[in-house]
């Protein structure tokens, strides 16, 4: 039996090294782009390349959006004789190793999509019963970031289908991303940490401010499905979850599509940095206007999001009367993030008044304007200013030297 003891040890030992592995990949939230909320099935490897390329000549490589995913439909409909994955040779003729080729040669992480059921939601095949293989073939191609989603799951157990992958990958020996997408039904929040690095925590997004399409929601209804701690409203919290390594995904950018306002990109934008949220852009990158580059581009916007402090932002006041909402996030060096969202349909003049945001300390805090890049006085008297429609005023407080 002695003998036999470390031998019986030895997998135990190993699984809890494995556990460990992967978890310096994502300390601060993700940023990439990812092909669905713009192109859906209408996928290309020229339309990956072009828009890799478009990321290096427009600053969002260097700005941080170093993952390049490629999300669903990029399957023959069957796997092979030898239960392998295809990537649709009208789509990839190139092969997808040559693609992540492609892209690290640029500085770019490769990023792929499967499912926990036995079909995409797209009706491709899913990685079901093949997590093992799936994860030996991804690795070969190259793979750095997999996003997992949960359609076709029968009776399922979501921690078990997900930690399978999450071993399945461990297994194939290539660090990758787990982005978990079960869309926040069974909870992650309180089991996924181990499991991947993200997780959604919601239905799908459009692009739309508060609309409702069946399962797709306009930002504004994702965001309040995250709520505050300091209110108690919706009870969820789910900031407190959040940390370096494990990222609560309220869905992907829809910064620049075609049904947001200029100022609904940017509030959105804003919000998905205060939420710590990964920033996954969603639209058409080689083509879009200077001025959405401009947003998805700003660094000290996209440095709210990527603190190295890790704090989901949290909402601290909504005033449905007076139409303003204040999300807040702590920041390191003691520093904090204050975004107040116009949620009205015309332009307005709110007020922050800094000492009703009772969880900033008590000391007075200089206040820069983030988007406007001036500084805007300091915390000792509240600050008025004028936002448009579902716009937003986002600042920075420091101590005051
Ligand atoms: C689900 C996911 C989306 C997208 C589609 C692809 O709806 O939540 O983000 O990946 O599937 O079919």
């Amino acid at each position: 039996m002695k003998k036999l003891l470390p031998l019986l040890l030895a997998p135990a030992l190993a699984l809890t090294a494995m556990a460990k592995k992967f978890d310096q990949l994502a300390l601060t939230p993700p940023m990439g782009w990812n092909t669905w909320n713009t192109f859906a099935a209408d996928i290309h490897e020229s339309l990956i390349r072009q828009t890799a390329d478009a990321m290096v000549a427009n600053g969002m490589r260097d700005a941080g959006y170093v993952y390049i995913v490629i999300d669903d439909c990029w399957s023959l409909k069957q796997r092979d004789a030898n239960g392998n994955l295809v990537p649709d040779p009208q789509k990839f003729p190139s092969g997808m190793k040559a693609l992540g080729d492609y892209l690290h040669e640029r500085g770019f992480k490769f990023g792929i999509y499967s499912c926990a059921g036995t079909r995409t939601c797209g009706d491709y095949p899913g990685s079901w019963g093949h997590e093992f293989q799936d994860a030996r073939l991804f690795a070969s191609w190259g793979v750095d970031y997999l996003k997992y989603d949960w359609c076709n799951h029968g009776t399922a157990d979501a921690r078990d289908a997900y930690t399978r992958m999450r071993d399945a990958l461990f297994a194939a020996g290539r660090p990758v991303v787990f982005s978990i997408c079960e869309w926040g039904q069974n909870k992650p929040w309180e089991w996924a940490a181990d499991v991947g690095h993200l997780w959604r925590t919601t239905g799908d997004i459009y692009d739309s401010y508060d609309g409702r399409k069946g399962w797709e929601s306009g930002w504004k209804r994702l965001l309040d499905q995250q709520y505050s701690l300091v209110e108690n409203v919706g009870a969820d919290g789910l900031n407190k979850f959040a940390g370096p390594g494990h990222w609560n995904d309220p869905d992907m950018l829809e910064v620049g599509n075609s049904g947001l306002t200029l100022a609904e990109s940017r509030a959105h934008f804003s919000l998905w940095c205060i939420l710590a949220a990964p920033l996954m852009a969603g639209n058409d990158v080689a083509r879009m206007s200077p001025a959405i580059r401009a947003i998805l581009t700003d660094r000290d916007v996209i440095a709210i999001d990527q603190d190295k402090l890790g704090k989901q932002g949290f909402r601290a006041l909504a005033e449905p009367a007076k139409a303003i909402e204040v999300w807040i996030k702590p920041l390191s060096g003691g520093d904090w993030a204050v975004c107040a969202l116009n949620t009205s349909n015309a332009a307005a003049d709110l007020t922050l008044e800094w000492d009703r945001l009772w969880t900033l300390d008590r000391r007075t805090y200089q206040v820069r304007d983030v988007w406007a890049k001036k500084d805007a006085g300091d915390t000792s008297k509240p600050l008025t200013v004028r936002v448009d429609s579902h716009d937003v005023a986002l600042f920075r407080l420091s101590f005051a030297k």
